[in-house]
């Protein structure tokens, strides 16, 4: 606010100084002063500029590698992925990431790390949308609404930054006309009505898929083998057909995926204990206090574990940790 006073008070000036254009060396001063004007101006305001959107993608690596926790196969998707795409001048598509998983499992959580690493002001830059199903499309009767409304903001926030990043939250709550509304933006075109949409990022995040996941994590533990050795081939035909075939997901009655629009999807897996204790000593850290093994195995005994017998995954993953915490301090 009171830089743009500042500078509305400079261009008055300026335009002043037009008029005593006699007095050159003045104007010269003037000139400059405005020139520099303009170059903190967008120092201090956010603009869609190099200045303010660029992958850090050794900060991006480092974030997934230390603070995301038990996700060795979206970890590196994600890393590749961005990377690739963000490096690439003239991509053919905007990147779509089909982000799917139980609750609690990071998926929320990932996108915001993406987000830190892309936009100097993460999660809250201008060019960073998110939308919630059941938030901003919760009754299907206002359906039509929405879809234009989508459109809208979709076309004029790309017309005003190319490189804006849409994360749709809940997509497995959301209608399946809604998501065909937005397919065009996904797909292989050059310009629609003018725009580029090839350097946007669009993230979708559902829990479809999430069961199937998790039974193969099972399966896995059950056969003693590692959890590292899950690959992305171990679940990646299984989980597009989920998403794909499950009739509760709103993703299955999308032609999103069998016209192939998204790029990636992304599993995340159910987390186990000792990523319950690594979540608890993070969350310390974040808070400022110094990370007590004690404290973390106590909370992370008190999740509540799947399958019953076993025990084995974390039913709420790491989410519940953050409200939690303060009873064990
Ligand atoms: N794999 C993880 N590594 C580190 N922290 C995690 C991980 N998963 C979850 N968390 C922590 O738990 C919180 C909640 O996770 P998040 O909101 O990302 O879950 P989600 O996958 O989006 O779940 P839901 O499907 O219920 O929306 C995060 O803010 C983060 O602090
Ligand atoms: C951009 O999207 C937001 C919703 O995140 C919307 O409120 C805004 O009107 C959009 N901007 C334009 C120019 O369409
Ligand atoms: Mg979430």
């Amino acid at each position: 606010m009171k830089a743009t006073h500042l500078y509305l008070l400079l261009q008055v000036f300026l335009s002043a100084s037009v008029l005593v254009h006699t007095f050159a060396p003045l104007n010269l001063a003037v000139g400059v002063g405005a020139l520099l004007w303009r170059k903190i101006d967008s120092y201090l305001h956010e603009t869609c500029h190099p200045k303010w959107i660029a992958l850090d993608a050794t900060g991006l690596q480092v974030d997934l590698g230390n603070k995301m926790f038990g996700q060795h196969i979206a970890s590196r998707i994600i890393l590749q992925a961005v990377n690739e795409f963000m490096t690439n001048d003239n991509p053919k598509k905007p990147l779509v990431l089909s982000l799917h998983g139980s609750s609690g499992t990071g998926k929320n959580f990932v996108s915001q790390l993406i987000a830190d690493n892309i936009y100097k002001e993460g999660m809250d830059s201008n060019f960073v949308h998110m939308f919630t199903s059941t938030l901003h499309f919760p009754h299907s009767s206002h359906l039509d609404t929405y879809k234009s409304q989508l459109q809208q903001w979709i076309k004029g926030n790309v017309s005003n930054c190319a490189q804006s990043m849409f994360i749709f939250d809940e997509m497995d709550k959301m209608h399946p006309s809604l998501i065909d509304s937005i397919k065009p933006y996904l797909d292989y075109y050059h310009k629609l009505d003018g725009v580029s949409y090839r350097k946007a990022i669009f993230i979708f995040l559902s829990n479809a898929g999430g069961e199937i996941i998790a039974q193969t994590a099972l399966d896995f533990w059950k056969a003693g083998r590692d959890r590292e050795k899950i690959e992305l081939k171990d679940l990646e035909t299984l989980l597009s057909l989920e998403a794909f075939n499950n009739k509760k997901s709103g993703l299955s009655h999308s032609s999103l995926i069998d016209n192939n629009l998204v790029d990636f999807f992304v599993p995340f897996l159910p987390l186990e204990y000792r990523h319950v204790v690594q979540c608890v000593m993070a969350e310390m850290k974040a808070r400022g206090l110094r990370p007590d093994r004690g404290v973390a195995d106590r909370l992370a005994k008190d999740v509540v574990y799947f399958p019953k017998s076993e025990r084995v995954f974390s039913s709420q993953g790491c989410k519940t940790i953050e409200k939690k915490l303060k009873f064990y301090l």
